[in-house]
């Protein structure tokens, strides 16, 4: 992904294979409690499966990384708050980490997939949110547990639960946060995440998305239908990222 009309923290790193990021992305990544769960989505140590298949999981921590890369071209082009900006990098670099609890298998199928799979695939945000738990449990600072439990692992649970238009799981799973501006902050970033990640997989053409091409038109027609209220997100992605 290249061009862009806000400016760019032009710090990257890229030593060996690791993702080019900035550095503000990289420093939440290298957290400890996070790298361990984020390098298990870079090698999951199947043996069994091909190196096509890993390069999918390689595929799937590169992804995790661009969606965080895209929330903080958003976060710093609309003025977000430090706390914001925080959350909502760390979530969108572990939206996908429950990813590693499914077979690889069934993620690299160019197969249509059954419903036993379907099912399995349709689980990792709630795989996500544990694995945020079990982040939250090891980290120290109480601010920061507070911040994984209850905001974090809430948006990453529900990054495929599209507001307008359906998605999961299911609104019985989720959390509603009894207090409003915290309801607000996580329905609010939970959407971006979930524009970012249907943009990403767009332009990226995953293996099971390769007949979508990258114009801008017909991405923006599949964002406007599935995010009817959010248009401005979505001229942000097209006219930022092409
Ligand atoms: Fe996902
Ligand atoms: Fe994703």
């Amino acid at each position: 992904m290249n061009g862009h009309n806000c400016e760019l923290n032009e710090e990257i790193r890229n030593p060996s294979n690791e993702p080019e990021v900035s550095e503000y992305i990289w420093n939440i990544a290298k957290i400890p409690e996070v790298w361990q769960e984020l390098s298990n989505l870079s090698h999951n140590g199947e043996d069994d499966i091909s190196k096509k298949d890993n390069n999918n999981f390689e595929t799937s921590f590169k992804h995790n990384f661009d969606v965080a890369g895209i929330a903080e071209e958003f976060a710093d082009c609309h003025g977000c708050s430090q706390r914001d900006k925080r959350v909502f990098i760390t979530a969108a670099l572990l939206h996908d980490i429950g990813k590693v609890e499914v077979d690889p298998k069934i993620l690299t199928s160019k197969e249509k997939i059954s419903e036993h799979d379907w099912k399995k695939i349709s689980q990792h945000p709630g795989e996500g949110w544990k694995i945020c738990q079990r982040i939250a449990a090891n980290l120290d600072d109480p601010e920061m547990k507070k911040e994984m439990s209850n905001i974090i692992a809430e948006i990453v649970l529900r990054h495929h639960f599209y507001v307008e238009t359906g998605g999961y799981p299911p609104v019985e799973y989720l959390h509603i946060k009894e207090e409003p501006d915290e309801e607000r902050l996580v329905k609010d970033l939970a959407e971006k995440i979930s524009m970012f990640d249907v943009f990403d997989a767009i332009v990226s053409k995953r293996s099971y998305n390769q007949s979508i091409d990258k114009n801008m038109e017909e991405v923006r027609d599949i964002l406007n239908s599935k995010f009817p209220d959010q248009v401005d997100v979505t001229e942000f992605l097209v006219n930022n990222f092409k």
